[in-house]
């Protein structure tokens, strides 16, 4: 399944799914400080975008799920009409955007949803075009300290029970691992209505993405642990991660 097919049918589950995790904000509004043009690339559902613009930033939110970005839109409509957001359907694995920001922000692993070499090539280099000098893109990815986890391995995870605008919902969860590249399907039942979502991830290793963001151009490459800014535990390339990991580099 395309990630746009994917996300046209999870868009009406991600919310409830992702509930309220907000520990990535604080790093997010630290890295905007002293940022003119901001943008958020896989925005999704607004869940970045919406603590962005309440600080009062003015955000680009692009993404290739117009489902995602509906959802946004209803949320966020007010500042769209003030002229503060602006929602764009694009994919940086075609083509850069005519606009250049300071800052661009890929969060939440939106980046392992490239699965091929030649995505995360052009994903990365068209990201670099769209950057004005001195700007810093920040990635948030995700890479197991070890492939095999036999807690999830194709499995059926115990059903997880949700309430959606006063409905419950059940999620079963399945994940197997293909090499480097997770394959997941969750089924969502609604009142006897079942949704399967199947999405694959890939994970990347950090030696691996300092050579994606090297070779597009990009200086100043870092890599960073924990979303406290005070608090920042640096990563050598080498160095393993229990899973999550941001990258953080700059176009000189
Ligand atoms: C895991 S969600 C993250 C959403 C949001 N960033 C958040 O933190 O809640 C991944 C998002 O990335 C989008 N996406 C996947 N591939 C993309 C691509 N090539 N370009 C832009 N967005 C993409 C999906 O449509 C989806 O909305």
């Amino acid at each position: 399944m395309r990630a746009e097919d994917a996300y046209r049918r999870f868009a009406k589950y991600y919310n409830m799914y992702v509930q309220e995790f907000m520990d990535d904000i604080p790093v997010y509004l630290k890295l905007c400080e002293g940022a003119k043009d901001i943008a958020e690339v896989g925005c999704g559902t607004g869940r970045l975008l919406k603590p962005l613009l309440d600080s009062g930033y003015r955000v680009t939110g692009i993404d290739i799920s117009d489902a995602m970005m509906s959802i946004a839109e209803m949320k966020l409509n007010y500042y769209i009409e003030d002229g503060m957001l602006e929602l764009i359907n694009h994919n940086f694995i075609k083509s850069y955007t005519s606009k250049q920001y300071d800052r661009i922000f890929v969060t939440f692993y939106t980046f392992n949803y490239l699965i091929h070499d030649d995505e995360q090539t052009q994903f990365i280099k068209n990201v670099y075009k769209s950057m004005k000098p001195n700007g810093i893109i920040t990635i948030d990815l995700f890479y197991p300290k070890t492939m095999a986890n036999p807690e999830y391995e194709d499995k059926w995870s115990d059903e997880k029970e949700y309430f959606h605008n006063g409905v419950k919902v059940l999620m079963k969860d399945n994940r197997k691992m293909i090499g480097e590249i997770e394959e997941r399907i969750q089924i969502f039942s609604q009142e006897g209505i079942s949704d399967e979502i199947k999405t694959c991830r890939r994970f990347v290793n950090k030696k691996d993405m300092y050579k994606l963001l090297k070779d597009a151009g990009f200086s100043k490459i870092r890599f960073v642990e924990g979303y406290d800014y005070s608090d920042l535990h640096e990563l050598a390339v080498d160095e393993s991660t229990t899973a999550g990991f941001m990258a953080i580099a700059e176009k000189l």
